[in-house]
Order: C-alpha cells, then structure tokens, then sequence
C-alpha cells in the first residue's frame, strides 16, 4: 500500500528540475503586477459598464479571482494579457467558498459589493503557512462606513441598512497598514454618501494602481500612495477600457536576485525602480552596479557582501522579497541578519535552504545566515509562493540539479517562470518529481 501512494505521490508531485551553476544572459521580462490586477478585478464590481484591464500576467490566481467574479453572474472575458469584466448582470453577492477559500484578495471583494449593493457574504479568507492573516482592519473599517457585519460559521455577512442601501462616509484609522484593508474600503468608500479619510492607510504601489483605475471610473481619491486616503463619494462609476496593470515588482525583484546569485550581468524590464527603492538599495549595498533608466534595470554583481534586511511595510523592504533575498545571502561573503516583521511565520524555507548546505540559524522571526561559498543540489519543497522562488533561486547557483515541488505555489505569482529564465540561459525542466 505504501508503494502504492508513494508512486501516488510522485504522479502528483511536478518539480521543476535546475542545472545549477549557470550563467543567465539577456534581459528578462516582468509581466503585471498578480497583487494589483487580482484586487483591480474586484473593482469591476462596482460599475455595470465594461471595465478592461490590460497587462494581466497569465497566473492561476488570476484564473481563480475569474471563476469567483463569475461565479457572482460578473461576464468575464480573458484572452492573453487582457480581461473585460462586466458587472451589469451581476446576481449574486455570495462567492462560493470552495473559490475564496484559496484566494485571499477574493475577500477583498467585500468592499466592492458592499459599495455596488448594499450586501454581501463572503467566507473568511483561510489563515495560510505564512500567518493567521485576519481581517480585523477590514471589518472594523466597515462598520465604521455604516455597514451592519457579523461573522458566524466563518462567513463575513455585511449589509447596508436603510431604502437607498448606501454607506456613509467616515473617518477610518487603521491599526496597521494593511494592504487589503486599504483596497477593500477605498472600494467601499468610493460610491458611499459623505466623505471618507482612510489614515495609516497602506502605501503599496497596488494600493496606488487601484486608486488610479477607481479615478478612471470617476471616483473622487486624493492621497493613495501616502498615509493618508481622501475619499469623496460619488453616486456612480462608469466602465474603462485599456487599463495597464503596473509591472509586478516582486518578480522584477526576483529576476534581479536571479542575476546577484548567478553572478551574472542581466537586463530586467520593465521595472517602475521607485517601487523597488528599498530592494534596489540593498542590491548597491551587497555589491550590484545598477543601471536605472526610463524602461527597466541592468545589473551587474560584484562580489556579494552580506547585508542586513527588516521587512517594513512599503516603502520599507518588501516581505515578499524576504526569501528570495535570503537565497542570495546564503553564499554572500559575511553573515547578514535578516528579520520578518509583517508575518509571524516566514522563515519555512530556512530548512530547504540548509538542505542545500546553507549555513542558517533562527531566532524568533529573525534568521542569521554565515554565507557558504556554495550550495549543493537538493530536493527541496517550496511552502509557499515566494519561498518556492527562493528555491528556484538558489537551484541557479547551487552545485549539481536541484528539484523543487509546490509548483502549485509558484505558479500563482510567476507568469511562466520556466520559460523566462531559460530564455536567458538557464536550464529548467518541468517533470514528475
Ligand atoms: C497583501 O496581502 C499581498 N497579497 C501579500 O502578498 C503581501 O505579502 C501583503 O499584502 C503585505 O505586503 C495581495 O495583495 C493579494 P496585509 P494582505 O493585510 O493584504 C496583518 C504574495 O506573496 N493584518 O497588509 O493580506 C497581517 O496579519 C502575498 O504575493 C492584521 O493584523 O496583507 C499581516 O501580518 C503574500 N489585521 C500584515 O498585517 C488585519 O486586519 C500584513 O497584512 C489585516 C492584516
């Protein structure tokens, strides 16, 4: 029997198989942003006129948020990098947990129905490895808008009382900047009666592109990108058409590590660089030469210093970029010292790297890694999205074929990984582990 599953197994399991080692060359590709189209797919809800979003990358996780919105009676039309939503026959405000369940942005949709009709019931996003990940924020802004929100049986139920079914504009201050706490009240606020402050708002630069796609639509926003939201309300939004999601910033981050761990002089583009200011700051800090212009990044590495990293809300270093970089410092010369301030359970991938012969130790949410001068080939697990990408990363550089699984995590964040890095000079193959 146990012959028997573990043949099982394998069948189930991908792995992507790397030739370490390797030397990249060329420029590499940065699709959308996933974190900014998911939530601008949500926004969709709001109007029932077209709204069409270009620049979309090719993930599951954008297949997901498609099912769920049609799911809701919203017509989704997805070819290649683009997605036209129409919400004027939206019938229902309750998406199926099955389909929220293993996509957090969906939550985000609470504020979106909740502006368009009045209601809404949406199953609590699941806690994931990283972290419980509640949406506290979320629900206490709510309320504040006017909304009536209950949670029991672990669906968030909110409804707007009164004949025109419309929020309230309010004054919000946030305990903590959360992301999607931002863009689920911004999403609420924008057709409320009234005006809203959102303060110790998030300033990511997704909360900015979905501020820029809601004024787009004729919402009345000022202040996104800083701590501090300015909502005035509208009675209605209309559709857009052609709308650009920004470049994803965490996979051009990736790409740029791709280049620091393999020693090798790249091109990553198109990058927006004051997205990236912190981790751009930390590549010149380790000993990359980086050549900033209007449309992207050349990199050249030196030798790797280690250097210190504190995750920060933006536009502090990006956990996201957490594990990638601590791939990179794993054969940097020194020890660096790198803390995880946003979630409280990040460091899985410590183990798979010291599988691979790094040299790591943790202490509470912070790991100090002494640089090795080179890691060994393993197999080894990707836990989640962007520790998936660490391993990817140091599978370049590490001595022998490296096999990674939890494609399924990989492949909701990077728009055909594969392709890109051996369309460079890398040698990745997707096989039955
Ligand atoms: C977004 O998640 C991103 N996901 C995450 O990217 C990213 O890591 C995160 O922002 C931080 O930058 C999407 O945009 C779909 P948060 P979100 O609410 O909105 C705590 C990836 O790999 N918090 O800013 O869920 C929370 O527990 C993913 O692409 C509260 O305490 O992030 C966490 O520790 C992973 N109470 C911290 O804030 C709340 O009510 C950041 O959460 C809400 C959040």
């Amino acid at each position: 029997m146990a012959a028997a599953s573990a043949v099982y197994q394998e069948i189930l399991n991908p792995c992507l198989s790397i030739e370490g080692r390797c030397r990249l060359q060329g420029v590499l590709k940065v699709s959308g942003a996933k974190n900014s189209a998911l939530v601008l797919m949500t926004a969709g809800l709001l109007t029932d006129e077209v709204v069409e979003l270009t620049n979309v990358p090719n993930l599951t996780d954008i297949d997901s948020m498609g099912r769920i919105l049609s799911a809701l009676g919203v017509h989704v039309d997805h070819s290649d990098n683009s997605i036209a939503l129409n919400a004027a026959t939206l019938s229902s405000h309750e998406p199926p947990y099955e389909l929220v369940n293993s996509l957090r942005a969906s939550f985000f949709c609470i504020g979106s129905l909740l502006g368009r009709s009045g209601h809404a019931r949406v199953p609590l996003p699941g806690g994931c490895r990283i972290g419980a990940r509640p949406v506290v924020e979320h629900i206490r802004g709510l309320k504040a808008l006017g909304a009536h929100v209950s949670v029991e049986h672990g669906i968030v139920t909110a409804s707007v009382k009164g004949s025109n079914k419309r929020l309230t504009g309010a004054s919000i201050v946030l305990d903590c900047p959360s992301v999607g706490a931002t863009e689920t009240l911004l999403m609420a606020a924008v057709l409320a009666d009234g005006t809203t402050m959102i303060e110790n708002a998030a300033q990511e630069p997704e909360v900015q592109d979905l501020s820029n796609l809601l004024i787009q639509m004729g919402a009345e926003i000022s202040g996104a990108g800083g701590p501090v939201i300015t909502i005035r309300g509208v009675e209605r939004l209309h559709g857009v058409r052609n709308y650009p999601v920004i470049p994803d910033r965490i996979e051009a981050g990736t790409f740029l590590l791709a280049a620091a761990i393999t020693r090798s002089p790249m091109r990553v583009e198109p990058v927006i660089p004051e997205h990236l200011s912190a981790v751009l700051q930390k590549l010149r800090d380790c000993g990359c030469k980086l050549d900033i212009d209007q449309t992207g990044i050349s990199i050249t590495p030196g030798e790797i210093q280690a250097v210190d990293i504190t995750t920060q809300p933006f536009p502090g270093f990006p956990t996201d970029l957490q594990a990638p970089f601590m791939a990179l410092m794993t054969t940097a010369k020194g020890t660096s010292v790198i803390s995880e301030k946003i979630y409280e359970n990040r460091l899985q991938h410590v183990a798979e790297l010291q599988r691979m012969g790094a040299s790591i130790r943790v202490e509470s949410s912070t790991a100090i890694i002494e640089g090795v001068i080179e890691l060994s080939a393993a197999p080894v697990i990707g836990s989640d999205l962007r520790a998936a990408a660490a391993m990817v990363l140091a599978g370049l550089a590490a001595n022998g074929t490296t096999k990674v699984s939890g494609l399924e995590h990989l492949d909701r964040g990077y728009d055909n990984v594969e392709a890109k890095l051996n369309a460079v000079g890398a040698n990745l193959k997707r096989q039955q582990s």
